[in-house]
């Protein structure tokens, strides 16, 4: 006999699966064909590569793969961008990850499908406050995260992604440094916990992983009590507190893969459902509800600035060009050193 709290978290679990997004995204793919075909066609004509995020729809993903472009994290868009022998880079995701792909191949050309997709944490921190908030601790190291403008990071000694964070943080802290971090406090606060780090944080947030509710996830976790939990780090302390595993995109896909459990509650962009399914094709994937009992939305997880990613778009600026990424000579040189400091890192660990 079911109580009164495991009937509703029941119920909560059915309305929950009933969003069938990705059902619903793949059915896409295939009502897609013919427009489908007409960008692949544009793709070769204009000696174009599509790269695209883990969190972009599922037929935008697909139609990376069939291409031979790419689908991964921020950090792996912006490598296969600068391996590629294509003289047209088509990225879609949010605008900072166009960005990087210009400052890193200046000499190609980078489309977007949208130059109207950007960030709330690119939003909330711009350059001319950024570099006030950093002139007050000249004697410490600027480490922002990739979801910034060009701007922010030409004011920056470091360029990090969530998947390299961590390890850029202990290598600083190694060298006695003190850090100004920006802009995601949840990231920065989860990277300072971990390492001891000397840190101040600027005040930035991520509107979807902000999002994810403990309660929620309790809930859901009644029904399914050998789910793991898999948690981005941009989302709150309370939400890493309950993870099992706290790691980036490409973290989360490996962790969904790897872990022994049958049921995974994903606190992340639904987008990378796609991804995910495809390296865990036995394993049970399960939203984590964004809010608790009673809200009308439980299931919003989705970025609307990556949700702009979308056919007819990338169709249109293959056609007509458009929306592409210009960013003036030497802005682009200095936001270029701190992530060319990224790079040489990650080549000698
Ligand atoms: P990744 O660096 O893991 O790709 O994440 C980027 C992002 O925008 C997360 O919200
Ligand atoms: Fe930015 Fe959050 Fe969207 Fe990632 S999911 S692009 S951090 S708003």
């Amino acid at each position: 006999m079911l109580t009164q709290k495991q009937i509703a978290a029941r119920v909560l679990v059915q309305e929950h699966l009933a969003h069938k997004h990705l059902r619903t995204q793949l059915q896409q793919v295939d009502n897609s064909k013919v427009t489908k075909q007409r960008i692949k066609k544009l793709l070769k004509q204009n000696n174009a590569t599509l790269v695209a995020h883990y969190y972009t729809d599922a037929v935008i993903q697909k139609l990376a793969e069939e291409t031979g472009g790419c689908v991964a994290d921020s950090l792996e868009m912006a490598r296969f961008g600068s391996q590629s022998t294509a003289s047209t880079l088509v990225v879609a995701g949010v605008k900072f990850m166009g960005e990087t792909a210009k400052i890193l191949n200046p000499e190609k050309r980078i489309l977007m499908p949208t130059l109207d997709a950007t960030c709330s944490l690119d939003i909330g921190c711009p350059p001319k406050e950024f570099a006030k908030f950093c002139d007050t601790y000249p004697d410490h190291v600027v480490v922002v995260y990739a979801n910034t403008s060009t701007a922010v990071k030409a004011r920056a000694d470091w360029v990090v992604t969530s998947g390299i964070a961590l390890q850029v943080i202990e290598h600083l802290v190694d060298q006695d440094k003190s850090i100004v971090w920006g802009p995601d406090q949840h990231l920065g606060r989860y990277i300072n916990e971990k390492t001891g780090a000397n840190m101040v944080l600027w005040p930035g947030s991520c509107i979807v992983h902000e999002e994810f509710k403990v309660h929620g996830i309790n809930q859901l976790r009644e029904v399914y009590p050998d789910a793991a939990i898999l948690v981005h780090p941009e989302s709150s302390a309370a939400m890493v507190s309950i993870a099992d595993c706290v790691g980036s995109t490409t973290q989360l896909i490996k962790a969904a893969k790897e872990m022994p459990n049958q049921h995974f509650i994903v606190a992340t962009d639904r987008g990378i459902f796609y991804k995910m399914q495809q390296a865990a094709p036995n394993k049970v994937l399960l939203e984590a509800p964004t809010r608790g009992h009673g809200a009308t939305c439980r299931s919003c997880a989705h970025c609307p600035w990556m949700a702009m990613n979308d056919l007819q778009k990338l169709e249109q600026v293959l056609t007509h060009g458009g929306s592409e990424i210009h960013i003036a000579p030497d802005l682009l040189d200095s936001a270029r050193k701190p992530l060319q400091r990224l790079f040489d890192f990650i080549a000698c660990h």
